[in-house]
């Protein structure tokens, strides 16, 4: 098959739409990563998805909207907390999770009796969700287990020869995914952390939020099990950001014949060893998380990265990196 790059002219985005409409599958930005977009009614469309990905058939689907309303083709019942959610933080880079009315295929849901349901914030997400007309599937368009996509070349690298088209976009501005909330509970909880912080959502709603936090608890939110944002190379995670450890663990790899790499705040710090700068900020860690990920493994066999911030929004970077290392925290 061969992948047609569009970009946002009139025309490209009718096209976009029609091709969706018809049951293709289309690669599109929002602020979060690149989507991979299927039309949620198209129960066929829907399921090439998982083979375009090789994403496991049993982690269900985030149906993308752009204006609210649509929200009742998708939910049997919206809670006093969702409407809240709804009126108040959406659009955003949040995904709620309530339960699905009949017409959504359990290949969106794996089955489950709950919809993920999310309206990007991004104005070319909503333009293109919008010349679709229908609401939109659309896990991360990378391959299962890779590192999100943050640009279109980061979406062809993965997708070319498997999807219809990519219609490229401008880089990602947040750079990880969306906040999960299931509110099909009295107490809403964070099936995965975003940029979308807890402190934020419990302000909206008046009451505390629960944060997923031991992965083997038995939860509804089947994707956290899987190896996830993982690079080619093998990976170790820092959270001290002590120089001379980093420095100690770096030279015995290179003593073991490796070429390593310093994923770190202050490039300066290492003397000659390879380095590359993580970001000064939250907001830029996150923006270049996954690029990074995807430029070191070229050059490089072995990432070391550290990060030390403890903000509320840091939790939601260092649940990415840790995953991207395996848990392999040193
Ligand atoms: O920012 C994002 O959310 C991006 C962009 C493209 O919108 N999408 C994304 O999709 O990250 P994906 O498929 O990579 O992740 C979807 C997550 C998975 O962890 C999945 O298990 C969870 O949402 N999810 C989907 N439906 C669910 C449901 N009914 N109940 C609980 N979790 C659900
Ligand atoms: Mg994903």
């Amino acid at each position: 098959m061969q992948t047609k790059l569009l970009n946002f002219t009139d025309e490209h985005l009718q096209l976009a739409g029609e091709l969706i409409r018809q049951g293709k599958l289309v690669a599109f930005p929002t602020e979060t990563v690149y989507g991979l977009g299927a039309n949620a009614f198209d129960e066929q469309a829907v399921l090439s998805t998982f083979t375009a990905k090789g994403r496991p058939s049993d982690n269900p689907l985030i149906v993308h909207i752009y204006d609210k309303s649509q929200v009742w083709q998708i939910a049997r019942e919206v809670s006093a907390d969702a409407q809240k959610i709804i009126d108040q933080i959406m659009p955003a880079s949040i995904t709620i999770v309530l339960p699905k009315r009949a017409n959504v295929s359990d290949a969106i849901t794996a089955g489950l009796d709950t919809v993920a349901i999310r309206m990007p914030k991004s104005a070319e997400a909503r333009r293109f969700l919008e010349a679709c007309q229908v609401p939109v599937t659309a896990p991360s368009a990378n391959t299962s287990s890779r590192p999100s996509p943050t640009t279109w070349q980061r979406v062809a690298e993965d997708m070319d020869g498997k999807i219809s088209a990519i219609l490229c976009g401008e880089p990602c501005q947040v750079g990880i995914e969306s906040t999960v909330l299931d509110l099909t509970h009295d107490e809403p909880l964070i099936l995965r952390p975003g940029v979308v912080t807890p402190e934020q959502i419990e302000s909206v709603l008046g009451k505390p939020v629960r944060v997923l936090t031991n992965p083997k608890e038995k939860v509804n939110s089947p994707g956290v099990k899987y190896k996830h944002y993982a690079p080619k190379v093998p990976m170790a995670l820092d959270l001290s950001g002590d120089t001379a450890k980093l420095s100690g663990y770096y030279d015995t790899l290179v003593k073991q014949g490796l070429n390593p790499v310093l994923l770190v705040e202050d490039v300066s710090a290492f003397g000659g060893r390879n380095v590359h700068p993580i970001g000064t900020t939250d907001e830029q860690v996150a923006q270049n998380l996954f690029e990074n990920l995807r430029i070191l493994e070229q050059s490089y066999n072995y990432i070391i990265a550290s990060y030390t911030s403890k903000t509320s929004f840091a939790t939601s970077i260092l649940n990415r990196l840790t995953r991207s290392a395996s848990n392999n925290i040193i």
